[in-house]
């Protein structure tokens, strides 16, 4: 099935924004956080950058697991990062994660991360390495990688039954831009296709759910 991107990259717009914070995704974002356990099983004590936070769920998520680590979470909508500033605060995390408005690709993120995590941000960006060079320039020798994101079904078919699956109870805003994402994400071959033409061809992409794919792994260099 053909690829039809995003009408937007940013998801800008408060009932947009709202209905995402407010949606269930304790599955996906669960099963994100069980992706990294696998690469990290013990503690993680360093820095991990977030691109594509959206509300903060997988930040506060992530810092909960891990409390020795430190977290930036970058946006590049403000819409999102206002409710994910009133998360994280609600959940007493301010010391722990902090925020960026930045819209990828991102300049000046100098900084060298042991994580660099995404999710569900891929599929919203028309020139993909936007992302994996983000990811290139700011993480440290040895770090750890894990991108997870909708794979896009082979028909339009398989997209209404997921979107009946997964969404059937969810407000219209929140049905619409699940079956658009779905549309818009790349498949694993596409994504294999992305690293090629980057240092990071020796992740792992593989297909991790009904919906989901994840790139991960650590990158060559000093452990
Ligand atoms: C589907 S949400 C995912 C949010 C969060 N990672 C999660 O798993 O709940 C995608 C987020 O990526 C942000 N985004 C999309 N394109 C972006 C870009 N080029 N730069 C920065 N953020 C972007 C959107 O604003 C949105 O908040």
């Amino acid at each position: 099935m053909k690829r039809i991107p995003e009408a937007e990259e940013l998801m800008d717009q408060q009932d947009q924004a709202l209905a995402y914070a407010e949606a269930d995704f304790s599955a996906s974002n669960t099963l994100f956080i069980e992706l990294f356990e696998a690469l990290h099983p013990g503690e993680f004590g360093g820095t991990a950058l977030d691109l594509g936070c959206g509300p903060a769920d997988i930040p506060i998520r992530f810092a909960r697991r891990y409390p020795g680590a430190k977290i930036d979470a970058l946006d590049g909508a403000r819409a999102m990062l206002d409710l994910a500033q009133a998360a994280i605060d609600g959940n007493g995390m301010a010391q722990r994660i902090h925020l960026h408005c930045q819209h990828l690709p991102a300049a000046g993120l100098a900084q060298e991360y042991d994580a660099l995590l995404s999710n569900s941000l891929l599929h919203h960006l028309n020139n993909p390495l936007d992302l994996w060079n983000t990811i290139e320039d700011c993480a440290r020798p040895g770090a750890t990688v894990l991108v997870m994101d909708l794979l896009r079904p082979e028909s339009p078919r398989q997209v209404d039954e997921l979107v009946a699956e997964y969404a059937s109870d969810a407000p219209e805003v929140l049905r619409r831009d699940f079956q658009a994402s779905l549309y818009a994400a790349y498949t694993l071959e596409e994504v294999r296709g992305q690293l090629a033409a980057t240092s990071l061809q020796g992740l792992e992409v593989a297909q991790v759910s009904d919906r989901h794919l994840a790139v991960r792994g650590r990158l060559g260099g000093a452990p």
